[in-house]
């Protein structure tokens, strides 16, 4: 269960293999963002050890994603290159806490939405790309197949960690605020061939 306020468009999915080589461009950068939240999180939170061992672990499998989508990226004779930043995520984390305890809360809550999202999308994709005539897409969707699976993983490992340093309904009415406004965030983003855009 991902926790989302709102389903993905299905006209997004047509735009994304419109312009597969922008897709695993945005996806690239999304893998190498995830990795780079986690180990911010193992910065900032020095005096919460419990959560360690799984974002270290979460930000070298991030990498791993990374490093697949660029390889996938070069199969396709295309390559990794800079990026301009798409505003949802920026937008989604405007809204949290500055005050501590809350602000590792929310950090916990926006990226479990996040991966949410990022894993609703890789399915999309995915059945459309097994349905695809072309082994390469089909290859492709079998890459999103396995991917989609730990993004999944990753949104409840998130949620997980919430509920054991925070009271469960403090998390589930705090999740239920911020599903909200992702959905919100994502109804009035940018129509471009992006992970998180319309
Ligand atoms: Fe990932
Ligand atoms: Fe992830």
């Amino acid at each position: 269960m991902l926790h989302l306020a709102s389903a993905s468009e299905p006209s997004w999915v047509g735009r994304a293999l419109a312009d597969l080589d922008a897709i695993l461009l945005d996806h690239a950068h999304l893998e190498k963002k995830a990795a780079a939240a986690a180990l911010n999180l193992i910065f900032r939170y020095p005096d919460r050890p419990l959560l360690m061992q799984p974002l270290s672990e979460l930000a070298r499998e991030e990498l791993l994603h990374f490093e697949a989508v660029l390889a996938a990226l070069g199969k396709r004779g295309s390559s990794f290159g800079p990026q301009r930043p798409a505003p949802y995520a920026g937008r989604l984390r405007e809204v949290a806490r500055v005050k501590e305890p809350e602000r590792l809360l929310d950090s916990l809550i926006c990226s479990a939405l996040i991966e949410a999202r990022s894993a609703e999308r890789m399915g999309l994709l995915k059945d459309a790309l097994l349905a695809a005539e072309g082994e390469p897409e089909r290859a492709l969707g079998r890459l999103y197949q396995g991917l989609l699976a730990a993004e999944a993983r990753h949104h409840r490992l998130y949620l997980d960690l919430a509920e054991s340093l925070f009271p469960k309904p403090e998390v589930d009415a705090r999740l239920d605020q911020l599903a909200r406004h992702e959905a919100a965030i994502l109804a009035d983003a940018p129509l471009e061939p992006r992970f998180h855009n319309r």
